[in-house]
């Protein structure tokens, strides 16, 4: 199995909740390790750019601006198939359809304040973790 890089983010709603150790203990527990991590607040700008990939869509602007309300936890996990089984253990996207014991299932509150963002792709990977992260930042 390769060991791969994904980016992942604790959104403000989990920020906002002081959620962010009871989180990480997840990742750790599913044998993801945090090879980098730091606390932002996002700009509009930021944000906007960040999910450009929906820019199209309804809910884009409140996704933006649900992203700016207070700080986030970008971080980038490592371990053997780091992409997929960190979107295992975030759960479903609508947390209502989240599995029991993932983090959405947990702690997430909507679809948009849903706690989480991880990588969808190791292609998609290498750029959000490249949109955050020099790689002196990335320790492994
Ligand atoms: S999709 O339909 O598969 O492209 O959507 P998905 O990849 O699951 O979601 C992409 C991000 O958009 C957010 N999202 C929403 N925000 C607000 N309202 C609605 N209805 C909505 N649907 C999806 C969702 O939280 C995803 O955020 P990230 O940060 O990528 O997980």
């Amino acid at each position: 199995m390769a060991v791969e890089r994904t980016l992942s983010i604790i959104k403000p709603d989990a920020t906002r909740r002081n959620l962010t150790g009871k989180i990480n203990a997840v990742f750790e527990d599913a044998g993801l390790r945090i090879v980098a991590q730091k606390r932002i607040r996002l700009t509009d700008a930021q944000a906007g750019a960040f999910y450009a990939v929906h820019k199209d869509r309804p809910f884009y602007g409140s996704l933006v601006s649900s992203m700016t309300t207070d700080p986030v936890v970008v971080q980038v996990l490592e371990g053997e198939n780091a992409v997929l089984k960190h979107r295992e253990v975030m759960g479903a996207t609508n947390p209502a359809q989240a599995a029991e014991g993932t983090v959405r299932a947990q702690f997430a509150e909507s679809i948009e304040a849903n706690s989480v963002h991880g990588s969808d792709s190791a292609e998609n990977a290498a750029i959000e973790i490249a949109f955050f992260f020099s790689q002196i930042e990335i320790v492994g």
